[in-house]
Parts: C-alpha cells; sequence; structure tokens
C-alpha cells in the first residue's frame, strides 16, 4: 500500500467508526427485550424527535410485517398512551427479513430490506450464542463492510469467554465499529454522575481520599426473578447486574476528569478507572439466595446460584487509595432503589463541634440513579435552643429533569446504534477490567445464605462495612412514615 492509499484507507476506517447509519436492522424484534423496552423506545424515538430511520426486524420465520405492525402496537400500548400520527409514522419505518442462521446465503433477505443504504447499523437483541454466527453470516453476503454490530450484555460469561466471543466478532467487525450495550449507560442519572461531580465544585472537592471515609453502591430490587427462572439460574446476581451495570456506574463515580467531552476521552477515563478496581476476593463476598427461588419454574431444584451478592474493594488510584468501597445488589429485597452513597469523614476530633458531633452520623451524600434521580445530603444542624448538641437533616435536590427509566435509556442507547456515539457503550478493554475484577468470585458450588423475601438480604453482608448499610433514601422514607 503507498502512503496515499494507506491514508485514505486510515481515513476512511476513521469516517466509518462514527458514521451515522441510514437503517436499524434489529435481530430479534420478536423477542421480550424489543417488546418491553425497544419498540417502545423507537416510538418515541420516532414521535419524539422525528426519526425517520427504516427498521428493519429480522426474525426466523412465521411473521409477516403486519404481524410485525400489531405486535409493535401491543407493545407500544403496554408502555403508554399512542399517538396514532406518530403510531402510522413508525409503523411505516418496520420493515422484514427473514433467516436461517444454519444458511448465510438468508442473510440475502436483509440486504434487499437495505437495498440503497450506504452504512447500516445491525443490532443484535439475541442469546449471546447467536452474536459470532450473526456476524459470519452477515459477513458471508457483504453486509458487515458498511456496517456497525451491536450487541447486547452479556459479553461473554467470564474473561476467557468474553476474548474468545471478541476474537470471533472482530473476523468482521473491527473494535471501532462494534458497540456494546449496558443500559446503564443511556440512563442519564448515571451518566449525570461526571456533570454532579465535576461541573460543581463544592463536590469535586470532596470526592477525594481526605474527606471520604467509605462509599456503599446499592442496587436493590424488590422483585424476584419471574418468568426468568432458567436464565437466571444459570447467570447470577454477579454477571446478571454486578459485572456491567454495577462496575459502569462505579467507573462514573471514581474516575477523573475527561480531557475533552469528546467521546474517545471519556472512554479512556472510564476504562483508567476500571483497571484501578482491585480484583474481589473471596472473603471480601458475601452470596444470599431468597427463600423460594429453587421453586421457580427453570430453576434447578438444587440451584447455589446467587440472587444476591454484595462486595468489598478498593480503587488503587491517587484519589481513592485506602477508602473501602462496598457493593450489594438482590432480587426479592425490601425495596427498588439504586443508590450511590459516599461517607465522609466526622469532623477532626480538635474542633468546636467535636464534643456533640462525635456520636452523631458523619455527612453522606447519596447519589440516587432510581427510583427519584437527584443527591441528598444527609448534614447536621443545631438543635432548637441549644447549641451543644446537633440535630441531622437532610436536604434533597431532585432532578426532576433527569431519569433513571430503562425506556429513557434505551431512547439513548438506540439513538448512538445509529448516530455512531461510541460513548454510552462499552469498550473492549473495560469488558476485560470488569471480568478481571469479579474473576476470583465468580463460581462458587457453596449454597449461598437463603434470606427471606422483602428483606435485605444476609445478615453477614454487614460484616462487609464499618458499621452496617445505610437504607437508601427511598427506603428510609418509608421506614420513618
Ligand atoms: C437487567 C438485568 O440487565 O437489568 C435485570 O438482567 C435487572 O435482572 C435490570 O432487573 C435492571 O434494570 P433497570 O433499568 O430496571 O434498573
Amino acid at each position: 500500500m503507498n502512503d496515499s492509499t494507506a491514508q485514505s484507507a486510515a481515513v476512511k476506517k476513521a469516517e466509518h467508526a462514527t458514521r451515522a447509519a441510514d437503517a436499524l436492522v434489529l435481530f430479534g424484534i420478536t423477542g421480550d427485550l424489543a417488546k418491553k423496552m425497544l419498540l417502545p423506545a423507537l416510538y418515541q424515538l420516532v414521535r419524539d424527535e422525528k426519526w425517520d430511520v427504516p427498521i428493519v426486524g429480522v426474525t426466523r420465520g412465521g411473521w409477516s410485517v403486519e404481524r410485525l405492525r400489531e405486535h409493535a402496537r401491543d407493545s407500544v400500548t403496554q408502555s403508554g398512551a399512542v399517538d396514532e400520527e406518530a403510531f402510522g409514522r413508525f409503523s411505516d419505518l418496520l420493515g422484514l427479513a427473514t433467516i436461517d442462521y444454519d444458511d448465510p446465503s438468508s442473510f440475502r433477505s436483509i440486504a434487499e430490506q437495505i437495498k440503497g443504504c450506504e452504512f447500516v447499523a445491525h443490532y443484535l437483541a439475541v442469546p449471546p450464542q447467536l452474536y459470532a454466527k450473526a456476524a459470519a453470516c452477515l459477513a458471508a453476503v457483504d453486509l458487515a463492510d458498511n456496517a456497525r454490530l451491536v450487541v447486547e450484555k452479556p459479553f461473554g460469561h467470564d474473561l476467557e469467554s468474553a476474548r474468545a466471543l471478541q476474537g470471533e466478532l472482530a473476523k468482521h467487525f473491527p473494535e471501532d465499529r462494534i458497540r456494546r450495550v449496558d443500559h446503564y449507560l443511556g440512563k442519564d442519572a448515571v451518566e449525570d454522575l461526571l456533570t454532579i461531580r465535576f461541573a460543581n465544585n463544592m463536590l469535586r472537592a470532596l470526592m477525594y481520599r481526605d474527606h471520604v471515609s467509605s462509599v456503599q453502591v446499592t442496587m436493590a430490587e424488590n422483585f424476584d426473578v419471574a418468568d426468568r427462572g432458567g436464565f437466571y439460574d444459570a447467570t447470577g446476581a454477579l454477571r446478571d447486574v454486578v459485572q456491567n451495570h454495577m462496575l459502569q456506574m462505579l467507573a462514573y463515580l471514581v474516575m477523573e476528569s475527561p480531557r475533552t467531552d469528546a467521546p474517545e476521552d471519556i472512554l479512556d477515563e472510564r476504562a483508567r478507572a476500571l483497571r484501578a478496581v482491585r480484583t474481589v476476593q473471596r472473603a471480601d463476598l458475601v452470596r444470599g439466595q431468597y427463600e423460594g427461588f429453587q421453586d421457580v419454574q427453570g430453576v434447578r431444584p438444587v440451584s447455589t446460584t446467587e440472587t444476591y451478592a454484595a462486595l468489598r474493594t478498593y480503587v488503587d488510584s491517587d484519589r481513592w487509595s485506602g477508602v473501602p468501597f462496598v457493593l450489594r445488589t438482590g432480587k426479592a429485597l425490601t425495596a427498588s432503589a439504586t443508590e450511590i452513597l459516599v461517607e465522609l469523614n466526622k469532623v477532626s476530633p480538635d474542633s468546636y463541634y467535636t464534643a456533640c458531633s462525635q456520636d452523631a452520623a458523619p455527612n453522606l451524600i447519596r447519589f440516587r440513579i432510581s427510583p427519584d434521580a437527584g443527591v441528598t445530603f444527609d448534614l447536621l444542624a443545631q438543635h432548637e435552643g441549644n447549641a451543644q448538641r446537633v440535630d441531622p437533616v437532610s436536604a434533597t435536590v431532585d432532578f426532576t429533569h433527569l431519569t433513571g427509566s430503562g425506556t429513557a435509556a434505551y431512547r439513548l442507547v438506540l439513538g448512538d446504534a445509529v448516530s455512531g456515539d461510541p460513548r454510552r457503550f462499552t469498550r473492549m478493554d473495560m469488558v476485560e477490567e470488569s471480568w478481571r475484577i469479579v474473576e476470583e468470585i465468580l463460581d462458587s458450588d457453596v449454597m449461598p445464605s437463603v434470606y427471606r423475601v422483602g428483606s435485605w438480604g444476609p445478615a453477614e453482608a454487614d460484616a462487609l462495612t464499618e458499621g452496617g448499610w445505610y437504607l437508601p433514601s427511598v427506603a428510609r422514607a418509608t421506614d420513618e412514615s
């Protein structure tokens, strides 16, 4: 290759990486994720943002485009009121291609649907076992070169399988044309951690080991695994939400300020943050399983899968060195709440307020992701009429313009899958780091501690913290009422 050919190849590559697609090819359009999240999110994009990108649904057969449109209507109706004019536009954008994974030539049906398109986004909302096959079949009919590949989570089930999967996909799609979805990265309330931390000087200075004594991250759900028994039994809490959603939130919490707002700078800082998170050791893990999990359809009767996990780790960076980070998640807990709580050091023993404040609760900064996005500051104020005593007070700021809802997250994710902006996706180096962080604790044949449905999980998890877990704001509000 001479210099100018090499240069134009490099320019083409760079343009391809973030190029906007002029069609969305959606594998798994008849599946559960599409029904609950993707179709409502796409409809909302068409309704609110005048989206006009053709959407080609890919199925394995037995569907007509009319049936697909009916299905889309059901799904949109279930998620809220339908604006007929907008739904008409959405429905007109839907097309259908029928494929057979064992017959790559069947993928030509996709080509027929995207005639005239120059660059497309293939979105795989299908079981991960099909990712490599789908990529190979797309390449076999020349649909990989002018395209981006978007894959849902999970990406592998451990470090080794993630690398093997990457090896397969990379045969047909270079890394900068692969997008790995973690819908938590599409949540405004998660992404906003960056703005709250770095746009507000009052927080910027505080989020440092000199001031912070510990950090607690809770992702609690008050519902059980419902009809996902088979999937969940094979997955467990660590793989379902810790390796991905929780570690991505943690990355936003601990990362340094990106050099610029360019996607690569943000991605680089998030990756660097994950590299600093210490590999979790077994002694720093508590696993739980809710009572009755083994009776759920699809779950093995002697399943040792965890429906709850709590762990402790450290972030070995100049900013966070020595601060314990404890994370917990679980199904069938008391409340649904995702909250990051930063516990500040108490005032110095030499200070004026020592006498009264040493027994009082420390200041807390609670970054609330859901159900209501915002920040709550737990502070101390003087007791009425007595300057020698302090009372706890809470200052709550609601970010009513931000949401942590799944559909809203998928609107951004789908929008970016098409626009090409990579910042809200997981890069391969992050996938590798996040599997590395949990690799020592992933599989265990030991029965987890059984906990009561509607509780806060196994009591042993308290030992991972200095003084126990704080109740998330929403649960505290209920508790006090
Ligand atoms: C999914 C997990 O990725 O995230 C589910 O598979 C979990 O088990 C869900 O309930 C939580 O997402 P959200 O947006 O409802 O907090």
